[in-house]
């Protein structure tokens, strides 16, 4: 049996009750707590700062993984860290330091990953696969949830899984965007370790539920 990781994303949770909404993922199967930031110029959308992050901390007993959608930032984590980011990805189309910015972002106590774009090589990170937690290869384009999975994502997958055999790296792969239960078990196969999961959750009626379907899919 595949021990992959579930992580909720509250991008399309229902935010007028976001305490009941995190309750729901305390009590669930979940792994940890997905947070999209979005800065509206490296994405068409915005999302929520810093003094809601800080709320969710207090509420949540599941780590947190917060996914950058920002230019610039470096400018940011250190807040992101003060904020109560366990882990914290950054998208490698907005940096052009990245070696620093991993490092920066483990000295500060975080777990480093970095995300690509479906345009973006996976090839790109070989040089610091070793340095990073995880890499997110992003499934759809990145601003909305409830999009439609990118199928083309299947052959990253399976390069980026050969490049962390080959390197000896302990790297978890993630996928976010267009994930459901439909398709988390060929994805686990093609080597997915952890799977963001926003509309298929919180649309559901059953979300508890939802999630555990995920998470016990072979
Ligand atoms: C997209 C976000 C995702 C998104 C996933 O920019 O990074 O986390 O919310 O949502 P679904 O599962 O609805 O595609
Ligand atoms: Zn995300």
């Amino acid at each position: 049996m595949s021990n992959h990781l579930i992580l909720p994303s509250i991008l399309t949770a229902d935010f007028l009750h976001l305490e009941k909404e995190i309750e729901m993922v305390n009590a669930s199967e979940a792994d940890m707590l997905h947070l999209d930031i979005m800065d509206g110029v490296f994405v068409p959308n915005l999302t929520f700062g810093f003094p809601v992050i800080r709320q969710i901390k207090t509420a949540s007993r599941k780590p947190l993984d917060v996914h950058l959608m920002i230019v610039d930032p470096d400018r940011y984590l250190e807040q992101y860290r003060e904020a109560g980011a366990d882990w914290l990805t950054v998208h490698y189309e907005t940096c052009p330091h990245l070696h620093r910015t991993i490092q920066r972002i483990r000295e500060l106590g975080m777990k480093p990953a970095v995300a690509v774009n479906p345009h973006t090589d996976v090839s790109l990170l070989q040089p610091v696969l070793k340095d990073l937690n995880m890499v997110l290869v992003m499934t759809v384009n990145p601003g909305f949830g409830g999009q439609k999975f990118i199928d083309a994502s299947y052959g990253k997958i399976r390069k980026l899984k050969k490049m962390i055999l080959e390197a000896g790296a302990e790297t978890l792969i993630q996928v976010d965007g267009g994930v459901t239960e439909g398709n988390v078990a060929t994805l686990v196969e093609a080597g997915v370790d952890a799977f963001v999961v926003g509309n298929t959750i919180f649309s559901a009626s059953d979300p508890l539920r939802v999630i555990s379907n995920l998470k016990n899919q072979k």
